[in-house]
């Protein structure tokens, strides 16, 4: 199902920008699918825009896989990635492959998408790739490591943005077909897309990589709080707040039936 793996570093080399968006259900999959999106991710960041959570830590590898069966029943077209939550694959390579093969076999996303680099992630990306399972990475702003990074603009640092390119290579040459770069300057993400064969994919990164994602209830208007980065198209808080006053208010009139 979707755009083959295989086919994402043809548009880096052809120069047509990827597009990818946030999905956590059925409803909202149809429509990103439908509107013609390249890659929809099931993001574990559904903790905070679907679950109510104050970071990305609590929700559990059974929620991500609820989560992502119910997006991909809604998806003909595009790429479905299912994040692995904390704790679902930081224990090593074993730990991992299980949660990327539940993943795999349990739903119908083409790939899975874990966080951070050295030492330990690359191993982990390289085991996964060995056993067919097609791994985004993500370096930079790295929102599982909240306690110890917070949310700042990573790569600001020479020192800093030297081990973020030096993660972004090791991950891509591990086998990983993408990689999403976090909030870092955007002359370390044009370094980055220039060096690595493989598609950058970037989230407050700058124009300069080969695609672009955003949260979607940022980009639709219904979140309570977005990143400075977030573009936001729509304004769905205040359509749907109208919508439900006037039905209340249409009730109460008895002018509804
Ligand atoms: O969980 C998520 O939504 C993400 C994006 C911010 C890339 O990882």
């Amino acid at each position: 199902m979707g755009i083959a793996t295989s086919q994402l570093v043809k548009r880096k080399r052809q120069g047509h920008p990827l597009v990818m968006l946030t999905a956590w259900d059925y409803p909202f999959a149809q429509l990103l699918d439908k509107a013609g999106v390249d890659l929809i991710l099931v993001g574990d960041s559904l903790a905070m825009v679907a679950l109510g959570h104050p970071t990305t830590l609590p929700v559990t590898l059974d929620q991500m896989i609820h989560h992502t069966q119910a997006v991909c029943r809604g998806v003909k077209e595009a790429l479905v990635v299912c994040d692995l939550p904390f704790m679902s694959y930081q224990e090593g390579p074993i730990q991992a492959l299980r949660s990327a093969g539940r993943v795999l076999k349990e739903t119908q996303a083409g790939a899975v998408k874990l966080e951070g680099g050295y030492p330990e992630m690359i191993e982990i990306v390289h085991r996964l790739s060995l056993s067919g399972i097609p791994v985004v990475g993500h370096v930079g702003v790295t929102p599982q490591s909240v306690h110890r990074q917070g949310y700042r603009r990573q790569g600001k640092a020479q020192v800093e943005g030297d081990r973020i390119l030096h993660e972004a290579i090791a991950l891509s040459e591990a086998g990983a077909f993408t990689i999403i770069l976090e909030n870092i300057t955007h002359d370390l993400a044009q370094k980055i897309t220039k060096t690595l064969p493989i598609p950058t994919i970037g989230i407050g990164a700058g124009p300069h990589c080969d695609g672009q994602v955003l949260v979607t209830s940022d980009v639709l208007g219904l979140s309570s709080w977005q990143p400075p980065f977030a573009k936001v198209y729509a304004n769905l808080h205040e359509t749907i707040t109208d919508a439900v006053k006037t039905f209340s208010q249409e009730v109460r009139d008895r002018q509804f039936p």
